[in-house]
């Protein structure tokens, strides 16, 4: 199955995960029936500097024409926050991608490194954050001006109606017994909205428990009782902040992926962290929410769970002889993100010729 993949390296951190990814599709591409062609499309800070644009032309007609594209991350600490970064909502917006799927999942090897106390991890931490990617306060740029700023919360029936039937689908598909909503209906409008379609949509589902949560109660709850939660949806602004908290209980920020999803259409599957100025070039960053965005990748977007399942398996397999630092332990080899990378790709390599 021959596969074009459009490949944004970014800025900062971005293009040293990207590369460890791209060794996963090239093993993926050797040992299984898909044939992976990479095209480049850079987009982000460092090409704004060079262009004046973050995301030229042809990059954006190259992710059209690809059948998914792999993103690493963008942001540059010379340039005014937002000029790489609407890079990113250019791209959402542009390909309609109203999902963002950030699986946030504790490897039971890394429990000893988890900040939470054992009592409150219980059976394991094995969430998925469904988290809107078009509306809310993301849908206008907003205003900036001398005295006053602002941006608007808008939502649609038909922006809640498609996200939060996806959040229910997956629950469905994943055998979960429960979907949470996140929202802050006791003041905001949109989330009025957002609850009242949750429970016209949940009511089509017997087999699925539904429960509402507060934002503000949902963030102390998340580090209280996390195994509390497996499908969780959500908005957009919200969903940004509660994953990045999230990631942490699962050792780092550098463990969590994502995929920018509209079903059947070209995706974006990225590592849900930054360029990350401060550790960028020193070869120290974590390349594994980057190389679980692939195994999204292979599920979400190429319909295999088979081939997503034994990349999983090769990050579990590897976190249990090296580890990158942040995420280090005493008894382990401590690897550069290459390493990282080359070991997981060669535990890949073992499970598929096998
Ligand atoms: P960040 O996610 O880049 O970094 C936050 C902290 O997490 C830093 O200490 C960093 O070193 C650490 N970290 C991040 N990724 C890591 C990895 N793979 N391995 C180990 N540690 C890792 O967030 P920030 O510092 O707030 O933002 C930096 C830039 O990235 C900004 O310009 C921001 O706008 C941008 N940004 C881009 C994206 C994206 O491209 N999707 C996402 C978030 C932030
Ligand atoms: C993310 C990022 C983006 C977001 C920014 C950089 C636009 O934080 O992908 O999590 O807010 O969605
Ligand atoms: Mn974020």
């Amino acid at each position: 199955m021959k596969k074009t993949i459009a490949i944004t390296r970014g800025d900062g951190c971005g293009p040293e995960v990207v590369n460890e990814a791209i060794k996963i599709l090239k093993t993926v591409s050797d040992f299984t029936d898909y044939d992976f062609e990479f095209m480049d499309a850079p987009a982000g800070g460092e090409v704004w500097k060079k262009y004046g644009t973050n995301l030229p032309e042809q990059s954006f007609e190259t992710i059209k024409k690809s059948d998914a594209l792999l993103f690493g991350a963008i942001g540059l600490p010379d340039l005014k926050p937002g000029v790489a970064e609407s890079a990113i909502l250019k791209l959402r917006q542009g390909l309609d991608l109203y999902v963002n799927l950030r699986p946030i999942k504790l490897y039971n090897t890394l429990r000893e490194i988890c900040p939470l106390k054992d009592e409150f991890i219980g059976d394991g931490i094995d969430i998925t954050f469904v988290r809107e990617n078009t509306e809310g306060l993301y849908k206008n740029i907003g205003k900036l001006e001398e005295n006053s700023a602002e941006n608007l919360m808008l939502y649609t029936r038909k922006g809640c109606e498609r996200i939060i039937k996806y959040g229910f689908e997956y629950a469905k598909r994943k055998g979960h017994s429960k979907v949470t909503s996140v929202d802050k209906a006791n003041i905001l409008k949109p989330s009025q909205l957002w609850r009242k379609i949750f429970h016209e949509i949940g009511d089509n589902y017997s087999n699925l428990e539904t429960e509402d949560i507060y934002i503000d109660a949902f963030c102390q709850w998340l580090i209280r009782a996390p195994y509390k939660f497996q499908t969780v949806v959500t908005g957009n602004m919200f969903g940004d902040i509660i994953s990045d908290e999230a990631a942490f209980l699962i050792g780092s920020l550098g463990m969590a992926s994502s995929g920018n999803i509209h079903p059947g259409k070209v995706s974006m599957y990225e590592p849900i962290h930054g360029s990350a100025p401060d550790i960028a070039g020193k070869g120290i960053a974590n390349p594994i929410g980057t190389i679980l965005s692939i195994r999204l990748m292979m599920e979400e977007s190429f319909q295999s769970l088979e081939i997503g399942n034994e990349i999983d398996k090769a990050v579990e397999s590897a976190l249990n002889e090296g580890r990158t630092v942040d995420i280090k332990s005493k008894s382990l080899k401590t690897l550069s993100t290459v390493e990282m990378g080359d070991l997981i790709a060669n535990k890949l390599k073992s499970r598929l010729k096998a």
